[in-house]
């Protein structure tokens, strides 16, 4: 069976930068390591995410949605920024989760913003958060501005750059597909 890849974007809206971003980063962590990738943003949870004190109250296909995170081999998250920080339904979602439940998991932080003053958001507010939950965060995140943008879709070299040297860090985590021998 595949590793289940699952990513997470906290944008409110669609179309949706963050979404775009976390799913260039997933198809290159498929393309690697030949992960079954699946992407889910918060539109995906359904109304009663934002309406749920627990996971108790969570619809049955939300529900679903949720254990499929904690069961995920990797996490690729990633969030807008807004007011410095990750959205505030994206916080509930994981404010929903059991302490332990991503404990060891490895994770890839992302997240976009307007411009880069605020790049520094996966650091001071991601990464903790994941910390919290004793996840395994990459060392490198990634962040995108408007600017990084081309027709919707991640595209500037920096960017694109920096998307694969944050992939390769899951190598201790995920094995790659075995290749025929061609000899
Ligand atoms: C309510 C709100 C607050 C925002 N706050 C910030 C901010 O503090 N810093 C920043 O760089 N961009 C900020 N932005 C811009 C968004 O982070 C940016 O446009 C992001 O890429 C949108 O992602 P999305 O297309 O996935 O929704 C804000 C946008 C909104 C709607």
């Amino acid at each position: 069976m595949p590793q289940q890849l699952i990513g997470i974007s906290g944008s409110l809206g669609r179309p949706s930068k963050t979404h775009a971003l976390v799913g260039a980063v997933a198809a290159r962590v498929s393309a690697q390591f030949g992960t079954a990738t699946t992407l889910h943003d918060l539109d995906a949870f359904g109304p009663s995410l934002g309406q749920a004190r627990s996971l108790a109250d969570l619809a049955p296909e939300a529900r679903a949605l949720v254990d499929q995170v904690i069961a995920a081999d990797a996490l690729i998250v990633g969030s807008p920024v807004y007011k410095g920080s990750y959205t505030g339904l994206f916080k509930h979602l994981f404010d929903l989760l059991e302490p332990a439940a991503l404990a060891g998991k490895p994770v890839l932080l992302t997240a976009t913003g307007g411009g880069d003053k605020h790049a520094l958001v996966i650091e001071h507010q991601l990464r903790p958060l994941f910390g919290f939950f004793e996840a395994v965060t990459l060392p490198t995140g990634v962040y995108a501005s408007t600017a990084d943008f081309t027709e919707g879709q991640p595209a500037a070299l920096p960017l694109l750059a920096r998307i694969d040297r944050a992939v390769a860090q899951f190598t201790p985590w995920l094995r790659r597909p075995v290749t025929a021998n061609a000899a």
